[in-house]
């Protein structure tokens, strides 16, 4: 697949089939995570892989009910942590999370070439999620993704149009000329 027909294919699917993912394939696309840009290049994300079912509901019993959902319907689920002393800091920037949300851009878009889907998941009690899944105290959990074949085909979103979002030399010139 092309690179822009993978980005116009990628939409946040919350409803999978029971379909394993083989172990191949989840290599694959934890090694297009592997290879994101992060601060430099300290790569301070950790990605933990729920495969079996005990560790997927330990997760789902402390999220809230419409997350549960999403997340309880896919074979894997995705755990995206990053240490933010393994990242930088600009003024009030934080690029831990910079590092870690390009990293599951990767993940994500690679997922999806290998037919799977995700869906960012950041609405979630993060002490709950640390203490269930035994994260080390000096990693944040920057996101969780189901991951799985896609049991539904949802309509793209809304975007804004390009003239809204971006400009050509001036801030507010929408036109390249
Ligand atoms: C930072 C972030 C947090 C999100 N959190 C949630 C979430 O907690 N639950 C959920 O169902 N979707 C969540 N989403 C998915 C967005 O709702 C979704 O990307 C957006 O509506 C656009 O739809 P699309 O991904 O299908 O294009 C999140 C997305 C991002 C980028």
């Amino acid at each position: 697949m092309e690179l822009q027909e993978v980005i116009c294919k990628r939409k946040s699917i919350r409803a999978y089939t029971e379909q394993e993912i083989p172990a191949e394939t989840i290599t694959a696309i934890l090694e297009a995570a592997r290879l994101a840009p992060s601060w430099k290049n300290l790569q301070c994300w950790r990605w933990l892989i729920l495969r079996q079912k005990k560790q997927r509901q330990a997760l789902a019993e402390v999220l809230g009910d419409w997350n549960r959902k999403v997340i309880s319907s896919a074979p894997v689920v995705v755990v995206l942590c990053a240490d933010p002393a393994a990242s930088g800091v600009m003024g009030d920037k934080q690029y831990y999370l910079v590092d870690a949300a390009i990293a599951m851009e990767h993940l994500v878009l690679a997922a999806t070439a290998h037919g799977l889907g995700t869906c960012w998941v950041g609405a979630f009690d993060e002490e709950k999620v640390k203490n269930a899944l035994h994260i080390p105290p000096e990693f944040r959990v920057v996101a969780l993704s189901p991951l799985g074949y896609p049991a539904q085909e949802p309509p793209a979103q809304p975007r804004k149009p390009l003239a809204e979002i971006a400009f050509f030399d001036v801030w507010g010139k929408t036109q390249p000329e």
